[in-house]
């Protein structure tokens, strides 16, 4: 069977990234390789609260990826397939950590493709050095007083100092 090409692969990484962390670098990084074009999507997921403001996580995102051309940053506050359909894409790109992950994942991607059929969520399994790491926990640590570096980027780590700038003994 042949395929038609429909022109550059587009694929929307949509996340709370709150905040972004070096487990949702690596799989933009390896998505990009795939990919011609990722936009990383901080969607809003009404099961959470946040720390970061949509701004300011856009911007921890763009600062991280400032020089490659294939990633743009964006925010959506409503449903993640009219982001799609407006932006033309019809790929949704999705880390998978731990099992844990996989029935949240596949409830998502199955609810998303029940709106709109020609909507596809491609996986990446986690790196191996991040297969424990989350927004949630790198928050809950550092809001403790733990050590958090080397499991986000520099510009996050020094932005949760700020958020938690009590919080300093064992950093
Ligand atoms: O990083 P998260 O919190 O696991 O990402 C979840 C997110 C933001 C991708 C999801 O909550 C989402 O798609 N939100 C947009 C609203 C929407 O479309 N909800 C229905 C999902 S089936």
């Amino acid at each position: 069977m042949t395929q038609e090409k429909t022109g550059s692969k587009i694929a929307i990484y949509p996340g709370s990234f709150d905040p972004i962390t070096n487990g949702h670098v690596d799989i933009i990084k390896r998505g990009s390789r795939i990919f011609d074009k990722i936009i990383v999507l901080v969607a809003y997921n009404p099961r959470k609260s946040f720390l970061f403001s949509v701004e300011e996580r856009c911007q921890l995102i763009r600062e991280i990826f400032k020089d490659c051309g294939c990633i743009q940053v964006d925010s959506h506050d409503g449903l993640l397939i009219d982001y799609l359909q407006k932006s033309g894409a019809s790929t949704i790109l999705r880390g998978m950590r731990a099992l844990s992950d996989f029935e949240y994942e596949f409830q998502m991607a199955l609810m998303n493709r029940r709106q709109t059929k020609n909507i596809e969520t491609v996986f990446l399994m986690s790196g191996f050095r991040w297969f424990f790491t989350s927004s949630n926990i790198i928050k809950e640590v550092a809001s403790l007083g733990g050590t958090v570096r080397g499991l986000v980027p520099d510009n996050v780590y020094q932005r949760l100092l700020e958020k938690y700038p009590n919080k300093n003994n064992r950093r």
